[in-house]
């Protein structure tokens, strides 16, 4: 099973790069392989539906190829005002408009490290929306880390229950999506 996993955010040092990791490690000791994507080779100029003809960016395209190779998506994405980051909606919509949907029939996992107590999860659920309306299968846990600065580093979430709360919902995430793999062989 192919896995592809990111952090929305153009820090690569940041928290959601760092929980991306930690994810990443659990998913591949329950058996995935993991493909970890820089975010920096997803920038994109905003799509314009008054350029139809605007050339699709290169890392776009690439990423969907990798996409329509893989079975599941990992994200961690920061919460920006309660919601997730334009970078990322913008790079949804860029794949919608390719003729074959990278999306249609991955399923996907949602992560979010933040230093607030709330754990990202109204960001979360709005991030939900354009990857299920695109057809993919969302993980119903979201996965709300916060207090992060206080609590994540590469290693571990020194929080035992955030740790184990993402650990458990890295591994049925792989389990589940083993099983949407044999569903379509
Ligand atoms: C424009 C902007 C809006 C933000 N809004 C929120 C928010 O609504 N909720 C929250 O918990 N953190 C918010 N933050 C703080 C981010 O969660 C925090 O900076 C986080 O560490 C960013 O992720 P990164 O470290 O992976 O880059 C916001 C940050 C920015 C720059």
């Amino acid at each position: 099973m192919k896995l592809l996993s990111f952090a929305a955010s153009f820090r690569e040092q940041g928290n959601n790069h760092t929980l991306a990791q930690l994810a990443d490690g659990i998913a591949r000791g329950a058996g995935a392989e993991v493909e970890h994507i820089p975010y920096a080779s997803l920038e994109a100029p905003f799509y314009r539906e008054d350029a139809p003809d605007a050339k699709v960016p290169s890392g776009i395209l690439a990423f969907a190829e990798k996409l329509r190779d893989a079975d599941g998506l990992m994200i961690a994405a920061p919460e920006h005002n309660w919601s997730f980051p334009a970078s990322l909606k913008n790079m949804i919509d860029w794949l919608s408009t390719l003729q074959e949907n990278p999306l249609a029939n991955k399923t996907a996992l949602l992560m979010c490290a933040t230093p607030s107590r709330r754990g990202g999860i109204a960001g979360l659920l709005q991030l939900r929306v354009p990857l299920e309306v695109l057809g993919c299968w969302v993980y119903p846990q979201v996965v709300g880390i916060g207090n992060v600065y206080k609590t994540l580093s590469a290693e571990s979430i020194s929080d035992a229950k955030d740790m184990a709360f993402l650990t458990q919902s890295v591994q049925d995430f792989v389990r589940i999506t083993g099983l949407f793999c044999k569903g379509q062989s």
